[in-house]
């Protein structure tokens, strides 16, 4: 075990009282067990001001929470971050205070076996605020706030955006691919799903459950849910052809590199002449990251742009006409974008 690389000490107790929530950096590093002991003096002190403060400081609470967290998962070693996951902040009585936000508790609880199931994303492209009680209510409205969450519902729109661009660009009925669909909600934002000027939209996913809330929103469309995994995929079970326009959000930010350049390949294989292919990855590392991981048990695999640049690796370069890389307006997302010639 690595000794952390992030010496850590609270406020001073004379510091005014807003103030002894902050960590504060000192020169020398103690040892991780005094570092880790350091950590969860502090989370004892947010709780106790969490549980004894009105609703209206908690987001302030929130807030000091998030950037301390965030700080000691840069300043520390990944395995002394892990630690103070798995041990100090799974125990701590703070972690279910926080789960009284259903959004928290899911990710955590993953009930569908993994965290970032849809129904948990539905949490942050709805406001479901009134159905909570009291501070669950207000941890739950300073999650849907937050950069991530922004940057979901950006994630939609864009996603929506471009199915009615490509209902533009093929009038004859383009066909659509979606892998890793969730509950496909970006459909009930596009007006081409919605007035039928698509010819079909695949939604793929391993969930039958999310497969069935579709089927529920779109009982007559142009949408065609498909139950099956990234596995069958890659195994060349399940494969497509032919398709104007394939996308992905939700789904890289899970895979390992060797299996998101080997999907990347696959899918791109999968696109008509002119067809295009839209794949979203969190970048590294939003605000809310070390909370995330800390009491929600939601590791994502962040990439930066040459990341995925590297996703390219199996494409065929001669098939290639455009390459785009952009991110979100929260700088948080970032989209490559490719053109098959
Ligand atoms: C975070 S949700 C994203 C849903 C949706 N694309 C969106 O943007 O809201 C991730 C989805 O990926 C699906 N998924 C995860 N791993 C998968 C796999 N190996 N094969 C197929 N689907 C998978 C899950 O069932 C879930 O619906």
């Amino acid at each position: 075990m690595q000794e952390s690389q992030t010496p850590l000490t609270r406020g001073a107790p004379t510091a005014p009282p807003g103030e002894r929530n902050r960590l504060v950096i000192t020169e020398q590093a103690p040892p991780f067990e005094d570092a880790l002991a350091e950590a969860q003096r502090w989370l004892d002190n947010v709780y106790a001001r969490m549980v004894e403060g009105p609703d209206e400081v908690l987001w302030q609470n929130m807030h000091s929470l998030h950037l301390g967290l965030l700080t000691l998962r840069r300043r520390w070693s990944p395995e002394v971050w892990r630690k103070f996951c798995k041990e100090t902040a799974k125990k701590h009585p703070l972690r279910p205070f926080l789960h009284q936000c259903p959004f928290t508790r899911r990710a955590w609880e993953r009930p569908r076996g993994y965290a970032g199931d849809a129904v948990l994303i539905d949490y942050l492209y709805m406001d479901r605020a009134a159905d909570e009680l009291h501070a669950g209510r207000e941890i739950y409205r300073y999650m849907h706030q937050q950069p991530s969450s922004l940057s979901v519902r950006e994630r939609r729109e864009l996603l929506a955006r471009t199915i009615d661009e490509t209902a533009e660009r093929v009038p004859e009925g383009a066909r659509i691919l979606s892998v890793a669909c969730g509950h496909l909600r970006e459909a009930e934002t596009s007006r081409a799903v919605a007035e039928q000027r698509v010819g079909e939209l695949i939604a793929f996913d391993q969930d039958p459950l999310s497969l069935a809330e579709i089927s529920h929103h779109n009982p007559h469309g142009v949408v065609k849910p498909v139950c099956g995994s990234v596995r069958a995929l890659l195994s060349g079970k399940t494969t497509f052809q032919d398709m104007d326009f394939v996308y992905s959000a939700g789904l890289y930010d899970y895979l390992s590199d060797a299996v998101a350049t080997r999907l990347t390949g696959l899918l791109f294989g999968m696109l008509r002449s002119g067809g295009k292919m839209l794949v979203a990855n969190f970048a590294r590392y939003p605000p809310e990251t070390g909370y995330m991981e800390a009491f929600m048990d939601w590791w994502l695999i962040y990439r930066e742009e040459d990341d995925m640049r590297a996703l390219l690796g199996e494409v065929p370069m001669e098939q290639l006409a455009g390459i785009r890389l952009y991110r979100d307006t929260q700088d948080n997302v970032i989209y490559l974008e490719l053109t098959r010639r």
